[in-house]
């Protein structure tokens, strides 16, 4: 597969065509646009948002996305939506071992398993994390999720994005977003698993950088989108795509007798971005203690209360260590917002053993957790030369809002039942 051309740029005005003329110049909607397309308008904000936060791109394509079937139900019981859809688990640290890949045969849609959820969708309030456990490609399926933007964060095997704005390749290491409303499917090599946020709230989009100044963490030329491409059908027989839709916790299909991928032009901010986590320049301490791990933002969905957010995205990618007279690791702590956790690939420096690539960790709003019995006696008497923590990913979708783990998740979903055990070792110091 050749690689695929991107456009380079947090939250620019793309424009792009892939046939030449098909943009109209100086107008978004002229009375007959360009090769007899038509335009579209996607918004991502409401049309008065402040200009800073107003998201959207215009397609020109062969047929509006209004042409499609009628909308008849579909089940995905795996995928739940908001707290309502949660159970309600005792406030413990929770952890999940990796979940093997299941034997059937699963698109993206149908693999996809809920772990824990928070808000409402109708509300546009709160987050879901989910697995994916992707063994075969969507074939002449498209989705259309109305209720969110979705994170991507590959977990094994490399995801082929095609949307309506063009196509996406996704290794691991990589992130993707698709912003709410925007058609795509997912095509895979093989069997392929990841990590996926599903943000309700506000778009994801950079968090202010304070003190650090006009650079560092993630800088905004190191998101790529795509450059617009369309499924070409005049050479080919028709056969129908079914289109699903996700909307208020639901889920809805119909057919079409024609791609959604029909966009032969678009301009706009409102579109499909990757991110290398590679390029990701990390903020750490050159004096001591360990700093707040905020540091490790890189995509911030805000709420209505300042620096409260409805969702953080949070890696946590190699670096060094160099901090004098510090414990190392992350402290112990509690605090307010809640943290879901996953891992890539490498070890996690709190939990050396027992957070597995492709496991998770819940750790809710107020419930203590921290370094375990093995890695606080290793930092707490380990010689603070400079250290590298290497050939390491996890990350955190961190939520104002108390996470409710699924049935599926407490059930079916490789609950580690003795993770409370990994402090168990921690003895009581007793003062003289
Ligand atoms: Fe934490």
């Amino acid at each position: 597969m050749t690689a695929l051309r991107y456009q380079s740029g947090f939250g620019n005005q793309f424009a792009t065509e892939a046939l030449p003329g098909a943009l109209p110049v100086g107008r978004n909607s002229p009375q007959r646009p360009p090769l007899g397309l038509y335009a579209e308008l996607l918004s991502g904000s409401a049309f008065t948002a402040p200009r800073a936060d107003n998201r959207r791109t215009w397609f020109y394509r062969h047929q509006p996305s209004v042409v499609v079937g009628g909308y008849t139900p579909l089940a995905l019981p795996l995928w739940a939506t908001g707290a309502a859809s949660g159970v309600a688990a005792p406030p413990d640290p929770l952890r999940w071992h990796p979940v093997p890949m299941p034997a059937e045969d699963l698109d993206f849609l149908d693999g996809l398993r809920t772990v824990v959820v928070n808000g409402d969708a109708d509300a546009q309030t709160g987050m879901a994390a989910h697995l994916a456990f992707i063994t075969r490609s969507m074939e002449r399926r498209a989705c259309v999720n109305a209720d969110g933007e979705l994170l991507l964060v590959p977990q094994s095997g490399t995801l082929h994005l095609q949307t309506e704005c063009g196509h996406l390749d996704v290794a691991p290491g990589e992130i993707a977003v698709i912003p709410r409303g925007l058609a795509f499917r997912v095509a895979v090599d093989g069997p392929s698993s990841a990590y996926v946020c599903e943000n309700y709230g506000a778009p994801f989009r950079l968090p202010e950088l304070g003190p650090i100044g006009s650079n560092g963490l993630a800088n905004p030329r190191d998101f790529l989108a795509p450059v617009a491409a369309f499924d070409d059908e005049r050479a080919q027989p028709r056969t129908d795509w079914e289109i699903v839709k996700k909307f208020g916790g639901s889920f809805w299909r119909a057919t079409q007798d024609h791609s959604p991928f029909n966009v032969v032009a678009w301009h706009g901010n409102l579109t499909p971005l990757k991110y290398d986590t590679a390029h990701f320049m990390t903020i750490g301490s050159i004096s001591f203690d360990h700093p707040d791990p905020s540091i490790f933002t890189v995509l911030t969905s805000p709420s209505d209360t300042p620096g409260t957010a409805n969702c953080d995205v949070v890696i946590f990618p190699p670096r060094w260590l160099v901090a004098e007279d510090t414990f190392r690791p992350p402290w112990y702590h509690r605090n307010v917002m809640s943290e879901f956790m996953g891992l890539v690939h490498g070890q996690y420096d709190a939990k050396p053993e027992g957070f597995r690539p492709g496991g998770a960790s819940l750790h809710n709003s107020m419930v203590p957790h921290g370094p375990d019995t093995e890695a606080f006696a290793k930092a707490s008497a380990a010689t603070l030369a400079p250290h590298k923590l290497d050939h390491t990913l996890a990350f955190m979708f961190e939520s104002r809002w108390r996470m409710k783990p699924t049935a599926w998740a407490l059930r079916d979903g490789a609950l580690d039942t003795a993770y409370a055990a990994c402090w168990a070792g921690l003895k009581e110091q007793t003062t003289p």
